[in-house]
């Protein structure tokens, strides 16, 4: 065992020698230690003069010393096998030596010895006890072919396969911890926090509240404040790009629009992160929200509104307002949803989740060709059928028909209609179950031209009337007869005026309900 470590030991520390070749700077006006070089392991026949050479030491770091050393070996006829001699690293048991000499008790076959001086490692000896001599060296001794047994070179190289895998296994983890400490792109200082204590750092992350379709979305402590930070995972690196995309687009920044923080990305080419980061909502998404919750009147008319108004901001095209100015061009969500709303304290709805969203910059062609995308449950007919029209009008089209499903949703729970609310259930959840295929949605939708049920009693009430009416124009077969998300607003707004149980309401509801369809003309 002892021998075995001695041999790991030289062996380490003549590879750390070698690799202060790369870190130390040479000076060379530092005089070099000249030691003489042999490896046995490179060398055929030892007894070869080629196989012996001189090496020059590396210079080493301000006050540290560069030392020759043998490593031999010795069987019980007093045969010597040398393995190795060479440079050695500064240690203080090689100081002010000019003579190889090893000392101490014997340690099985191999022996150790180092010195300080040029080439003073070309003789060698073993100083045992009075007693007992060992012999002077020759330069190079003739060497039995068996020094290291198989078992010895098994520990060496298992011993290696550890150190690397600490290594790794350190590298891992240290990736792990920088990852979650890094500071925000929004932060300007350069360095970390002073303490390692948790609460100093500027981002933590505390616990996942949504998985999606790209990684998973954590709640986050930023300084004093909470944020929401969605994390990419490499394979998802082009939805991180698209979404940054679109939240630095000119006049972005709307209620209706979940607020864009920054971005980062963490790790190297190895283990890489992509973060997104935005404002956080307690209630999270729509969807959530309703498997939990039911809703009244007022707040189901404020839903659809701010809902429909985030949908209008994103589809339109605003001119820059001085001259220079850049405009917001028109954005197609592609992947409109109830768990693509997020609900902020006060039931203001805004739109999340541009992964899959495109941009149509005035007079440019669109980049994506692929138009069968987004969640199979809220594909528009066209885009089950893949029949899509690839123009700006066609796409926003499609987000106005999962915004019909969406008002559905609303609908189903709330308190105003008559009756017991049913459990929450997605759209179409009754058709085709939880999990449907393409070919099911396009067997209901686009084959059966089925749409959710909307329940008789509904129209009882004078606002979800119009809503019933609204989701249906939203959800219309034919794309150019579905409504903007301009009038769905409008609509929105003008039915979260009627009072529930005013006695003129019904009146009032079908001189608005024809205004309003005038408008959307
Ligand atoms: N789920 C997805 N995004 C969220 C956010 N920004 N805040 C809260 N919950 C979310």
């Amino acid at each position: 065992m002892m021998r075995i470590l001695l041999i790991i030991f030289v062996t380490c520390s003549w590879i750390m020698y070698q690799g202060t070749y790369a870190v130390v700077a040479s000076n060379p006006m530092q005089p070099r230690t000249k030691c003489e070089f042999y490896n046995q392991s490179m060398c055929e026949n030892p007894n070869d003069p080629n196989c012996k050479y001189v090496e020059e030491c590396e210079p080493q770091e301000d006050g540290k010393r560069s030392h020759c050393f043998v490593l031999w070996s010795e069987n019980e006829k007093g045969v010597i096998n040398v393995s190795l001699k060479g440079c050695f690293l500064d240690n203080e048991d090689c100081y002010d030596k000019s003579d190889c000499v090893a000392k101490g008790p014997k340690l099985e076959k191999h022996i150790f010895c180092c010195c300080e001086g040029n080439m003073c490692n070309q003789n060698f000896k073993w100083l045992l006890s009075p007693t007992e001599s060992p012999p002077m060296s020759s330069p190079m001794p003739a060497i039995p072919p068996d020094s290291l047994t198989i078992l010895e070179v098994a520990v060496i190289i298992a011993v290696f396969f550890m150190l690397f895998f600490i290594l790794i296994v350190s590298y891992v983890w240290y990736r792990k911890t920088k990852v979650f400490n890094e500071l925000p792109t929004s932060d300007p200082s350069p360095l970390p926090p002073p303490s390692p204590y948790l609460d100093l750092r500027p981002i933590q992350l505390v616990e996942i509240k949504a998985k999606g379709r790209f990684g998973v979305v954590w709640k986050a402590q930023f300084k004093t404040e909470e944020i929401a930070v969605k994390v990419f995972p490499v394979q998802d690196k082009q939805s991180w790009v698209t979404e940054q995309e679109i939240f630095k687009l000119p006049n972005m920044n709307h209620p209706n629009i979940l607020h864009y923080i920054g971005v980062e990305k963490h790790g190297d080419n190895l283990h890489s992160e992509f973060w997104l980061l935005t404002a956080y909502h307690e209630r999270g998404s729509l969807c959530d929200f309703l498997k939990a919750h039911t809703l009244t009147w007022p707040q189901l008319s404020k839903i659809a509104s701010t809902m429909a108004r985030g949908l209008m901001h994103l589809h339109e095209a605003i001119p820059g307002k001085t001259p220079g100015e850049p405009m917001k061009p028109t954005v197609a969500h592609r992947d409109f949803k109830s768990k693509n709303v997020l609900l902020k304290s006060d039931l203001t709805a805004c739109i999340a989740d541009f992964g899959l969203a495109i941009i149509f910059e005035a007079g440019k062609a669109c980049g994506d060709t692929h138009g069968q995308v987004g969640t199979r449950r809220y594909m528009a007919p066209e885009v089950l059928e893949g029949a899509i029209n690839f123009n700006p009008d066609a796409f926003l089209r499609i987000d106005m028909y999962a915004c019909g499903l969406v008002l559905w949703e609303l609908v189903s729970r709330c308190t105003a209609q008559e009756g017991p609310i049913p459990e929450y259930r997605l759209p179409f959840e009754e058709e085709v179950g939880q999990h449907p295929t393409l070919e099911d949605m396009q067997e209901s939708v686009v084959q059966k031209k089925i749409r959710p049920t909307i329940q008789d009693h509904w129209r009882h009430h004078p606002g979800l009337v119009g809503m019933c009416d609204t989701m249906e124009e939203c959800w219309d077969h034919d794309a150019e007869a579905r409504l903007s998300a301009s009038c769905v607003m409008e609509r929105a707004i003008q039915l979260s005026k009627f009072q529930p149980n005013s006695i003129s309401w019904r009146i009032e509801n079908d001189k608005n309900m024809t205004q309003l369809k005038e408008i959307s003309m």
